[in-house]
């Protein structure tokens, strides 16, 4: 039988992939929760470099200068009340790494493979001690393919940008739901078609088709199969 001091004594790690909008990070928020164990966004991390690199008018397609610039960046998740915090060596970047310039932009810096090498190495080193639960592209497959729980989750393309539109800062709403449908499928476009790591599911992940299930269902199905490694 299970017991809660066995939960705590023996800890796993869970990796959720998916395209954007798939519900990851709040189903992956709250799976953590349920545990006590740690979230990792790693699309903030990828996030948080793209704003710095358009704050320094580093141009994705000027790789030497992108990877130059990642020498003097320091990344911090930090789990916070409200949610993961992002510093970006020193600055909280939280509220500025949602924005649709960000959008538009991160699938062409998260291509770059000397960037991606770096930021794999931060999110393994966070997931050492396990109990963690990572949400990103390529985690089940490429930063913990030890992971002992993998999820690949998915929707429709309409109820994802119905789900990021939601999202949008309020002073960004100028922004159609068909052009925010459009945006997605192109980035998800990139992120499966990019050379290095790129969106495919794990051969050992469960898929979960979220489109008609609640947040509750969803997190529920990865807790039980969390359960399953300790029974
Ligand atoms: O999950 P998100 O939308 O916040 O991710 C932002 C972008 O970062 C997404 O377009 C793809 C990229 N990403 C990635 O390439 N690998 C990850 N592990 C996480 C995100």
């Amino acid at each position: 039988m299970s017991s809660l001091s066995g939960e705590r004594e023996f800890r796993i790690n869970i990796a959720i992939d998916g395209p954007a909008g798939a519900g990851k990070s709040t189903v992956a928020r709250q799976v953590a929760a349920k545990l006590s164990y740690v979230y990792v966004d790693t699309g903030a991390m990828y996030r948080a470099v793209t704003w710095d690199m358009l704050n320094q008018d580093i141009d994705a397609s000027d790789e030497a200068s992108v990877l130059e610039r990642m020498n003097h960046l320091n990344i911090e998740l930090v789990p916070g009340e409200e949610g993961q915090q992002v510093w970006l060596s020193g600055q909280d970047v939280t509220d500025h790494i949602r924005s649709l310039a960000v959008n538009r932009n991160v699938s062409h810096y998260a291509k770059i493979e000397g960037l991606r090498l770096k930021l794999a190495a931060v999110q393994r080193q966070l997931a050492l001690r396990k109990g963690v639960v990572m949400d990103g592209r390529d985690i089940g497959t490429t930063v913990l393919p030890d992971a002992e729980v993998k999820i690949f989750m998915t929707a429709t393309v309409r109820e994802r940008a119905e789900r990021r539109f939601r999202e949008l800062p309020d002073s960004e709403e100028t922004i159609t739901l068909e052009q925010l449908e459009n945006e997605i499928s192109q980035r998800d476009e990139l992120d499966r078609n990019r050379e290095v790591s790129p969106l495919v599911c794990a051969d050992d992940a469960t898929v979960l088709d979220t489109t008609e299930m609640t947040i509750d269902e969803v997190v529920d199905a990865i807790v039980r199969q969390a359960h399953l490694q300790w029974v």
